[in-house]
């Protein structure tokens, strides 16, 4: 039986945060991530503003209860969008095949995949990934990261003494 994995949702969106827009991008996310085995244990709709964004992911990470955060939106050229800034300042450890792997199958979507600068990594045993904020690229992108998930948590979540080394302390 695959690990069953606990997922953390952060909508950065200024219109959605304010219910100037209907967020189309979450419920793709949580059908997708059900659909692979994850369960959806926080959803939260937030501004594009660097320290909620910070602040929110480290809550997430920190708290211990979820092992994958996505994040959807902002990771454009807008002047707005601060997400991978906001991003990097919690990460440990960046995990940057993930961010590779996600631009190049997007690419064969559209060429406008190569401005999304979304960046992924770790948190203490917490896996965080910006997808880009339109629900077709939330679905493109979760297609290609969901069936490595169970593994990268399985590895996230190994005890120190699987480790003789100590590192995962
Ligand atoms: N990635 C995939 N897989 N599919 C898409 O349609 N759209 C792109 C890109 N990545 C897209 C994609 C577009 S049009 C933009 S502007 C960037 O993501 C950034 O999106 P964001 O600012 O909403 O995060």
């Amino acid at each position: 039986m695959s690990v069953q994995f606990r997922v953390g949702v952060v909508i950065i969106s200024d219109k959605g945060s304010q219910g100037q827009r209907e967020d189309r991008s979450g419920p793709e996310i949580v059908r997708l991530v059900t659909e692979a085995g994850g369960r959806v244990v926080s959803t939260k709709v937030i501004p594009d503003e660097r320290n909620l964004i910070t602040g929110l992911l480290l809550a997430l990470a920190d708290s211990g209860e979820v092992d994958l955060v996505l994040t959807t939106g902002g990771t454009g050229f807008s002047p707005r969008d601060v997400t991978p800034e906001a991003t990097r300042a919690v990460l440990e450890r960046e995990a940057p095949g993930i961010a590779e792997a996600l631009r190049a199958a997007s690419m064969r979507e559209t060429p406008m995949s190569m401005l999304s600068r979304g960046v992924a990594g770790l948190r203490k045993r917490t896996l965080i990934v910006n997808l880009p904020g339109s629900p077709k690229a939330v679905i493109e992108c979760l297609e290609v990261l969901l069936p490595v998930i169970p593994h990268a948590v399985e590895t996230l979540q190994a005890s120190v003494e699987q480790h003789p080394t100590g590192s995962l302390s």
